[in-house]
């Protein structure tokens, strides 16, 4: 039997506003994989970034269960959760969210701050992540002396840098040209072949075939779950 990174039952989310539901997440469920690389995909506003929050554990479920690399994650509190998402999960937004006023080596050395390193090592790590990313030498330049492309590697070395155990990355290509896209889409391609879990929300289907699971969400429900042959197992 292999080890489910994500196991999801029936989850359920609704936003209140007031008194009236929206409800966005109608009833998910489902298993992904150690070392699985698995597409999410969707028209916009079925669910894909309400999905990710609570994946990411930025966000807990209104109902279900969630249970990430053993732990069930659904009933946590905050604090509680804040320490798994920071031990097991590395997110890669569209937006990049990177800190304005630091430079990609302390970007990348955030989650080692919160995980209690020391500043040599932070240094080093974040240095060795930023090579993979292939942004070696442009570490002490901030997020505004930066192309998108340079920005989204540091988010990603970012994730990268605690070791997590699910990388997430919620449209990360969906602020970059079609040929920063391609270079970007590659450095997941690499994370993934060097053992990680990745899940990654796109709408673009050339995107998603370099993933060899793809997962549809319609309307707050999975409408269909497919494996892609021509993308072989690792
Ligand atoms: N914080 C929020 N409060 C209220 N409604 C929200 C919130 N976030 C998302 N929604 C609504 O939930 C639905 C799904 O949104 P989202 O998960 O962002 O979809 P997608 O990422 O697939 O485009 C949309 O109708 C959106 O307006
Ligand atoms: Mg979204």
């Amino acid at each position: 039997m292999q080890k489910s990174v994500i196991h999801l039952e029936g989850i359920r989310k609704s936003y209140f506003l007031g008194k009236n539901e929206l409800p966005v997440l109608k009833g998910v469920s489902l298993d992904i994989y150690k070392n699985e690389y698995v597409a999410l995909m969707g028209p916009s506003g079925s669910g894909k970034s309400t999905l990710m929050n609570i994946l990411g554990c930025l966000d807990t479920p209104t109902d279900g269960k969630y249970v990430l690399s053993g732990h069930d994650v659904s009933k946590m509190e905050d604090n509680d959760l804040a320490t798994v998402r920071g031990k097991e999960i590395g997110f890669v937004f569209q937006q990049f969210n990177l800190m304005p006023r630091l430079t990609a080596l302390e970007n990348v050395a955030i989650p080692l701050v919160y995980a209690g390193v020391g500043k040599k090592e932070r240094e080093e790590r974040a240095i060795t992540m930023l090579k993979k990313v292939g942004l070696g030498e442009r570490y002490k330049h901030k997020p505004n002396e930066l192309s998108g492309g340079q920005c989204q590697r540091v988010a990603i070395a970012r994730a990268l840098v605690n070791n997590p155990s699910l990388i997430l990355a919620d449209e990360p290509t969906g602020n970059l040209d079609s040929k920063t896209s391609v270079e970007i889409m590659e450095i997941f391609g690499h994370i993934h072949a060097s053992g990680n879990t990745v899940v990654l929300v796109t709408h673009e289907e050339d995107i998603a075939e370099h993933a060899r699971r793809v997962i549809r969400l319609r309307d707050g429900v999975i409408e269909s779950d497919r494996i892609n042959e021509k993308v072989a197992v690792l």
